[in-house]
């Protein structure tokens, strides 16, 4: 038997997977993100062997070494980018994501976000919200077709593969991406046109859509200059991770028509927004939710549970990235 540390309450159906394996299981009973001290106060309290983190948990050097008996950390998302990953290997420390369970979800989600800001769905709420709808009017909150439109995704993995799918075959665009390596299913599946530098696509999509993980390489990826480059009637979608996009850049080029509008999911400083964006009518925003259907958050507590009673188990550990 192990003992785990869940950091925040997750769903249930993931603490079942551990307890049923035999597993001694604590949960955190914080209603919230532990305090960087209160992360390391609670692991000290118990020599765990293994920890259910988030992504709002940063797992470094320090909490490793507040932390000598824990052998895994899987954490509760695919993105990694809140694990010092490098130190986790220099230590011989195992983590694990949750891929996959969750690529449906977020790829609906990007859509709902595409959709929302080229339809104006969340403007035309909040107009209608505040009493303006007096009447019918030809000339009323006008948005932009996307059939026919070209889809650009940055980053040609699972999620924006299934985002093509999407948009390809059920919105009838097409689809050109940047990868670091070429895709041929997507070629393939959705007729998709690879080109090899970030460039080409912001200047010729009509729609941008970020799917590559947070790195050194992609940190400000999209930023003021880049931004310049895209058309200005094109649409900016973010639903990877926020320090992609320089947010304050962004706000720039959205108050001065540089691009048309923008939808996200994520932000450089989350919680917080950029100063001024979440004054603007042309961006629709949303709270880190892509992945938040209750089906699919339930598959990544099982997911990242069943890496946890893998590894004890002796078995072999999918989702290994340390
Ligand atoms: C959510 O952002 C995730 O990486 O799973
Ligand atoms: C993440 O799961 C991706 O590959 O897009």
């Amino acid at each position: 038997m192990s003992s785990v540390f869940v950091t925040r309450r997750i769903p249930e159906e993931g603490v079942t997977v551990l307890k049923t394996a035999g597993h001694d299981v604590t949960v955190s009973e914080k209603d919230g993100v532990l305090t960087r001290d209160e992360l390391l106060a609670a692991l000290k309290a118990k020599p765990y062997d293994a920890v259910l983190c988030l992504l709002t948990d940063k797992i470094d050097g320090d909490v490793f070494d507040a932390a000598p008996s824990v052998k895994m950390f899987a954490n509760y998302a695919v993105g990694f980018d809140n694990v010092a990953i490098d130190e986790a290997k220099k230590r011989g420390i195992v983590v694990t994501n949750t891929p996959d369970v969750l690529t449906d979800t977020v790829a609906e989600h990007t859509i709902a976000l595409m959709l929302a800001i080229t339809s104006r769905i969340a403007e035309g709420d909040r107009f209608t919200r505040a009493g303006k709808y007096e009447g019918w009017a030809p000339l009323m909150l006008l948005g932009t077709d996307v059939k026919g439109k070209t889809l650009g995704l940055l980053g040609a993995g699972r999620i924006g593969q299934r985002v093509a799918a999407i948009a390809h075959h059920g919105l009838g665009m097409s689809v050109i991406y940047y990868d670091i390596k070429q895709n041929p299913d997507i070629e393939k599946s959705c007729d998709a046109e690879f080109h090899p530098t970030i460039e080409e696509i912001l200047k010729k999509a009509d729609v941008v859509t970020v799917h590559v993980p947070l790195l050194d390489a992609t940190r400000g990826l999209i930023n003021a200059e880049r931004l310049g480059m895209m058309k200005k009637t094109a649409y900016l979608v973010n639903t990877a991770r926020g320090p992609i996009v320089d947010e304050a850049a962004l706000v720039g080029a959205l108050k001065n028509n540089v691009i048309k509008g923008a939808a996200l999911d994520v932000y450089e400083k989350e919680p917080s927004l950029a100063p001024g964006l979440s004054a603007l009518e042309n961006v629709v925003i949303t709270p880190h939710i892509a992945s938040a259907s209750i089906e699919t958050r339930a598959a990544m507590a099982e997911v990242a549970a069943h890496s946890i009673v893998d590894y004890f188990a002796g078995a072999q550990v999918q989702h290994r990235v340390a």
